[in-house]
């Protein structure tokens, strides 16, 4: 299974991308993990779509997602909903023909508060919901306390690698099943 993971946050600190790191490391065998460079993209503007092409970076983006049998994200919360970059990169990735549509998709996210992301996980599970995508709808993962559980750029936390580890395992099979039934 090729797996590409995108992190909503651009930070070099970041949790969320030390997370997707976290995942690709506990992939079992035969599956694979790349991450996707989002912060190259422009700013979501159609005047920049010419004769049917898009910007270099988003065209790299679509054929990425259209070369992945799944998606794996990784969002902080900003301002209580999904951070721009994420919701950026999504509107890129949705415009005709929606590189999106059919994707298995698993959501994670890591912040500070006792939230641990839900208010940026709703909003996202409302917009891929549209876009057709094949959302994995348990477990959900909310890393609340990030603070705690993070160390020099990684996940330290072993209860809470467990937990991903675990979810991960139910998403591999999950996305197995949506891709038998293509
Ligand atoms: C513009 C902005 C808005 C934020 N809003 C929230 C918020 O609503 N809820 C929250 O828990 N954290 C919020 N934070 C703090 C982030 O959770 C924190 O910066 C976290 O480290 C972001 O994830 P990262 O480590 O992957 O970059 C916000 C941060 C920024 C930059």
């Amino acid at each position: 299974m090729k797996i590409l993971g995108i992190s909503g946050s651009l930070r070099q600190g970041s949790w969320n991308s030390a997370l997707l790191r976290m995942a690709g490391g506990v992939l079992a065998a035969g599956h694979e993990m790349t991450v996707a460079e989002i912060g190259d993209l422009p700013l979501i503007n159609t005047d920049l779509e010419l004769e049917g092409r898009f910007p270099a970076p988003v065209e790299r983006l679509r054929a990425e997602i259209l070369a992945a049998d799944a998606l794996l994200l990784a969002t902080p919360e900003y301002n209580a909903s999904i951070p721009a970059p994420l919701k950026n990169a999504i509107d890129w990735a949705s415009r005709p023909s929606n590189t999106l549509a059919g994707k298995p998709v698993m959501i994670m996210g890591a912040s500070p508060g006792v939230l641990g992301t839900a208010r940026a996980q709703y909003p996202l599970r409302q917009t891929l919901g549209v876009l057709n995508v094949q959302l994995m709808g348990q477990p959900e993962v909310f890393i609340a306390g990030a603070g705690q559980k993070f160390t020099d750029g990684q996940l330290t936390d072993a209860p809470t690698r467990e937990f991903v580890s675990a979810a991960l395992a139910t998403f591999m099979t999950f996305a197995a099943r949506v891709k038998i039934g293509e």
